[in-house]
């Protein structure tokens, strides 16, 4: 097949982007070329339409290529590229923190800019660190993850992150990581419709992580309140409540990595407002400006702001941590116009009005071939397929394929396929999501 840039028709070359997380050699021998975007849909580069049932990478919740958003992005180019973010500021990194700390949980008001969600990862983790050693308890340094966790590839990340494959070759590196169990329980919440019933009493553990470190030791557990990486593992009802009681107990911090559930996903800001907890630290990234650029944050209590700002001697950079794109102009300007379209079009109730409809048209697949369960919260559903004999992920890889031909992008991981549209997602979408699903699933082997 000759290749070409659709916008330019300048010949393509697959050879010399080495692509993540993806298998490069099939890739290049049947590529998934994605050239446009707009509101529901992406065209192939050969100009088929396709409804995009994972929001990119759970990302544009906003749709695509929103005017406001473009717009916005143009006139931050044409005004000013870059501005530097140490000792020197611009006005829209400012906007950008207040927007976002306009709707971040009360007594949450602090943002500091990164540039993904890896990066927050390590920024949050950092900033425990410091908070502790400014209040002289410097020896809380063990992390606690949990299993099936993902807090992106940075080292940090990968340390407290729970994904055996992610981990095989590079964890290790950070010392003083622990890891609670995996919550999903197949056996006892299969078809869970929201969270599950079953497991809260897999919190418990923590008290016996916290106890073999003990106390004065511990920084920090890190969790995501709904995992979606690797496959939207739902907290099982009661489970997060627990946490923030045993780690409030201890003086450990919570933080809730919301790279996935932050901005509406769930149908509320943040998953912390969904399930009504107050975690320590939110990590969060893609939604925060619909994708637009790349940008990631850390919101932290006003607490840990204070004790490391207030707690540094006068005339000193009170945190030693940031990116030269912190806060980059572009960015930050589809942050902003990204906060304000939420908030005009109400995407979040939107969310919250549709998910509903979204979860009986998810649990209608039941009893399709393979499926062995579904689940879904807010605007996010996982459908796991059982596994193929000695060829683990096939089944759902292919079952990807065949959606992307019909015309459907999901999101795999492993024998879980993912749905996570945009929050202006019709109900006719998510009819034709599941018609295509199914067709998808009756051809697969
Ligand atoms: C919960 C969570 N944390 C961190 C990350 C890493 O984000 P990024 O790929 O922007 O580095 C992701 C990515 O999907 C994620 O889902």
């Amino acid at each position: 097949m000759k290749l070409e840039d659709p916008h330019t028709g300048t010949a393509l070359s697959l050879a010399e982007w080495w692509m993540p997380f993806t298998n490069n050699r099939q890739f290049k021998q049947a590529p998934r070329l994605l050239a446009r975007a707009q509101d529901m849909h992406y065209w192939t580069v050969d100009g088929r339409q396709i409804l995009d049932g994972a929001a990119g990478l759970w990302c544009v919740n906003a749709g695509h290529c929103r005017k406001p958003i473009v717009e916005a992005i143009q006139k931050q180019a044409a005004a000013m590229d870059y501005a530097p973010p140490f000792q020197m500021g611009h006005p829209v990194a400012f906007e950008a923190a207040s927007a976002v700390a306009q709707i971040a949980p009360a007594g949450m008001k602090h943002v500091f800019f990164a540039n993904s969600g890896s990066e927050a990862v390590e920024t949050a983790l950092k900033m425990t660190l410091a908070y502790h050693r400014a209040r002289g308890e410097a020896s809380r340094r063990v992390f606690i993850g949990r299993e099936r966790g993902y807090h992106g590839v940075n080292f940090g990340g990968t340390s407290v992150g729970g994904i055996p494959g992610n981990r095989k070759v590079y964890a290790g590196l950070v010392a003083g990581v622990d890891h609670l169990r995996s919550t999903h329980d197949l056996a006892r919440n299969a078809y869970s419709k929201g969270c599950p019933t079953h497991g809260v009493e897999l919190a418990d553990e923590l008290e016996r992580l916290i106890a073999l470190h003990d106390a004065s030791n511990v920084a920090a557990v890190i969790v995501e309140p709904v995992a979606g990486s690797s496959g939207v593992l739902l907290p099982p009802q009661g489970y997060l409540q627990r946490l923030r009681e045993i780690t409030a107990k201890h003086g450990v911090l919570l933080i809730f990595d919301e790279v996935i559930t932050g901005f509406g996903r769930l149908g509320t800001p943040f998953a912390a407002d969904f399930f009504g907890i107050t975690p320590d630290l939110i990590t969060c990234a893609k939604a925060i400006n619909n994708a637009a650029a790349p940008m990631g944050a850390v919101i932290c209590r006003n607490e840990i702001h204070d004790a490391i700002v207030n707690g540094a001697p006068e005339g000193t950079i009170e945190f030693l941590h940031g990116y030269t794109y912190s806060g980059h102009p572009l960015a930050a300007a589809a942050a902003v116009a990204t906060q304000k379209l939420y908030r005009d079009e109400n995407l979040f109730q939107r969310a919250a009005q549709i998910a509903p409809y979204f979860q009986e048209a998810m649990h209608s697949l039941r009893g399709a071939r393979h499926v062995i369960d579904i689940r879904n919260c807010g605007l996010v559903a996982g459908i796991e397929l059982e596994p193929r004999a000695g060829a683990a992920g096939k089944r759902a890889f292919e079952t990807f394929l065949h959606c992307f031909e019909a015309g459907l992008l999901t999101r795999v991981t492993g024998d879980i396929l993912a749905l996570s549209p945009p929050l202006i997602i019709e109900k006719s979408h998510i009819d034709q999501m599941v018609e295509m699903l199914a067709a998808a699933l009756k051809s697969v082997a």
